[in-house]
This record gives structure tokens, sequence and C-alpha cells, in this order.
């Protein structure tokens, strides 16, 4: 195996065994323990990708011993929108069943600004051993370049879509330069594409050359380039063929065939243009909220039930809290009953509806109301949040029922 050091001077396999996509349990466990046996000795899973119970649980089982194999995980971008970075990572953690990882990675650059801060918790992360480095995802120069310009550091890698069809020679040049290690994702096209490229004539004619795969001489040109990759597979063979790239070494002709198939065409999304729909209602609205200023947050303490009523009723109450933009746009309000949580229905005025300002005060409620010290947080919002809510690693008990001919929905979030 060959190896790069980062910048914090740990080192890393090059070569790795990607999880993305790979089904949580029996499918996971077997693809990770196959690779175990070829000899892999770096994972990359995420907790997005729902499977890092099964990564943890084929290690255990392979023997070898934890500090043999390097372990990448990531944080969810949902945990990020919320703010509540040290939380991801510890359920990252608890279910990896690990107390350490090796390269702790944000998923995503997420707007608005919201990587900036992630960035410090990872880093506080970092500084009590438990990621023994930390780096980011999708990050573009103007990314990498505002994290260093603010915070005076650079991550130690960027995990980057990176294939012959998207060489991203000019992101690999200004890392080599900033010494952040480059790591390329989807390396064989990913799921959509790899069948295709892999057919590719240049890459198949240069293989036969030295008796290896189109496969095989991508992940040879990776490494050739010092860029450490992460291919995914979850068929025996291939994952130990894919393994079987240090025995051969591609020329100067050949890296450059390879290097000149690039047509800059991603299979992913790109990081400045990617809807984060799912994480924000409406998707539009993004540069809206940084316009969000001002956030008053008046605490209650056992409010009794008619004072929350009277609150409920009058949005522009003072009990309320409010979000400032230049000028309000929106309110919510959090209710501490008996050490219990309640949110109250988040009001947008009218003119700034539909431009995400809901989900993010409901989102700022929900961090707020954890860094109390809540274990159970009620809400009051539309039924569509279930699914929203269910993908933070919340348990949610859901309720809907008819009051004064209206249907109220309301949601349990327990941690
Ligand atoms: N940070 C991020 O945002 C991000 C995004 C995407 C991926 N990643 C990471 O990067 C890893 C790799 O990327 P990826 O999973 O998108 O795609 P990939 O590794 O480029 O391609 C995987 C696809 O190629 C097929 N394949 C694998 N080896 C093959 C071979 N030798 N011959 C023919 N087909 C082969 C696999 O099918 P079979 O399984 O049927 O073999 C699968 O459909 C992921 O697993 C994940 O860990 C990170």
């Amino acid at each position: 195996m060959e190896y790069v050091k980062l910048n914090n001077g740990i080192e890393i396999p090059m070569l790795g065994f990607g999880v993305f996509q790979v089904e949580d349990g029996a499918e996971c466990v077997n693809a990770v323990r196959n690779a175990l046996d070829v000899g892999y000795r770096h994972i990359d899973t995420a907790q997005n990708y729902g499977n890092e119970k099964s990564v943890g649980q084929a290690i255990k089982e392979s023997g070898i011993p934890r500090e043999e194999i390097f372990v990448t995980t990531k944080l969810l971008n949902a945990v990020q929108m919320l703010g509540v970075v040290a939380d991801g990572f510890e359920e990252s953690l608890d279910d990896l069943g690990m107390d350490y990882v090796d390269l702790y990675l944000m998923h995503w650059p997420l707007k608005p600004k919201k990587y900036m801060d992630a960035w410090l918790e990872m880093e506080k992360i970092y500084k009590s051993g438990r990621a023994k480095a930390i780096g980011v995802c999708n990050f573009h120069e103007h990314h990498l370049a505002e994290i260093e310009k603010v915070w005076g550091v650079v991550p130690a890698l960027n995990q980057v879509e990176l294939h012959p069809e998207f060489s991203q020679k000019p992101l690999i040049e200004y890392c080599k330069a900033k010494g952040i290690a480059m790591q390329s994702y989807s390396p064989l096209g990913g799921s959509r594409n790899a069948a295709r490229m892999l057919q590719n004539s240049i890459l198949t004619e240069i293989g036969k050359k030295y008796g290896k795969t189109a496969a095989q001489v991508i992940l040879r040109w990776n490494i050739q380039q010092g860029i450490i990759t992460i291919p995914r597979s979850i068929k025996p063979e291939r994952i130990k063929s894919n393994f079987e790239v240090f025995d051969f070494e591609l020329t100067v002709e050949d890296m450059a065939a390879i290097d000149a198939i690039n047509i800059d065409a991603r299979v992913g999304s790109n990081p400045d243009t990617f809807e984060f729909k799912h994480w924000i209602n409406g998707g539009e609205g993004l540069e809206e909220i940084h316009k969000i200023r001002r956030i008053v947050f008046i605490e209650e303490q056992n409010v009794s039930e008619e004072d929350e009523m009277i609150a409920w009723e009058d949005e522009t109450s003072e009990h309320l809290l409010m979000y400032e933009a230049d000028v309000p746009v929106a309110t919510g309000r959090i209710v501490m009953h008996d050490g219990k949580y309640s949110i109250g229905r988040v009001a947008v005025l009218k003119e700034h509806r539909g431009k995400g300002y809901g989900r993010v005060v409901m989102n700022d409620l929900i961090n707020r109301a954890y860094r109390l010290g809540a274990k159970e947080i009620e809400i009051h919002a539309q039924s569509y949040l279930v699914n929203f809510y269910s993908s933070f690693g919340f348990e949610i008990c859901s309720e809907e029922y008819e009051e004064a001919g209206i249907m109220h929905f309301t949601m349990i979030l327990k941690k």
C-alpha cells in the first residue's frame, strides 16, 4: 500500500473502500469484510449513508486491530444545518462502535455559510483527539480560501468528484499548493456512469498493455497523481481487482492520454448550485436567509396554559422569538413546561413566505432547545416535516388531531 501524509502528519492509505449506497445490514457488512480480507485498510462512510453500524460491525468481526484501519465518516448536512455538530459526531461514533475516527469530513459546504461555523465545531472535535484529522468534501477553491482567510487554517483533505471525464486539474493544483490532500470520489463514474465510462477505448486500450481493466487504469491514474481514491463495489471479484493497482505503472504518455479524456462533466451535484431543498423548505430564498441579522430570544419558563394560548394567537407578542432581517421576517416560540419543550407554530410574515425562513426558524428553535438540555421536543408543524426531522436521527411520535374543524399535527422528537 502507498500512503499520503496529511498536513498534520497522519498517514492515509491511497486506496480505500467507499460504501455510498451500500445497504446497511448484510450487504454492507459483507462488502466491508470482503474489502478487509482483500487488504483494504481504509473505509469511507458517512452518517448520510446510514451504514455506519454495519461498517463498525464488519471491522469488529474482521479481528483486525482498530488502529490498523483508517476510518472516515462525514458530518450529516442536516446536523450542520442545525449547528449541532458535536451531537452528529457522537452519533457517528456510537453507530460505528468506535471511540475515534481517523478522518472526519464535512460532507457539503452548506449555504448560507453554515460550513464556516461547522468548521470551528469540527476543530473542537479534532482537538479532543477523537478525529485524528479533519477535512472537507465538495469544496471549491473559494470555499477553501474562505476557511483559510477567516479561520487561518486549511483542511487536511478535500474529497471531491474526480474521474477521467472530470479531472479537476485546477483544484488539484490549488490543493497541492496549499498542502491539502486530494481524494477522488466516484472515481469510476459512480453508479450512474461507471458502466459507460469503463467502456472508454482509451482506458481499455491502455489496460490491455498491462493486462489490466479500465477500472484499474483509472485508479492507477489517481494514485500516480498523488490522489487518494475510494472506489466502491459490492461484488467480491471487483472489490479484489480494484485493489490490484500497485503492480504496474502508467507511462507519462498513458497519463496524458487519460488526462485528455476530461470534458469537465460532473456526475453529481455542483456544490455551488446544489439544491438544499431537503434541508430548507422550497430551496429558494437561501440568499435571503443571509439577511437574518438579529435573533431575539426570550426563554419562557413554566408559562401557564392561558398565557401560552394568548401568545399562540398573537404572533406579534413579545413572548415570541423574533427573526429579523432588515425588517422582521419570522417568529417562532419555544416554551418549557415541566422540563418538556414545546416549539410553537412558526409564523412567517406574508411577504416573506416561501423563502425558507420557516424551516430555518424551526431548526434554530430545535437547536436552542437542545442546547437548553431538552430530551424531548414537541413541534407543531406540517406533516411533511416528519421525513425531514427523521433524517436528523430523531425518534418521532406524531399525532394528527382535529380541533374546531382544523387539522393539527404534533410531533414529539426524541433523542
Ligand atoms: N463526499 C461525497 O459527497 C461523496 C459522493 C459520492 C461518493 N463518495 C464516496 O466515494 C465512494 C466511491 O464513489 P461512488 O460510490 O459514487 O462510485 P464509484 O466507486 O465511482 O463507482 C461505483 C459503481 O461502479 C461499479 N464498479 C465498481 N468497480 C467496478 C469494476 N471494477 N468494474 C465495473 N464496475 C465497477 C459499482 O457497481 P457494483 O457495486 O455492482 O460493482 C458501482 O455501480 C463512495 O462509495 C463514497 O464512499 C463521496
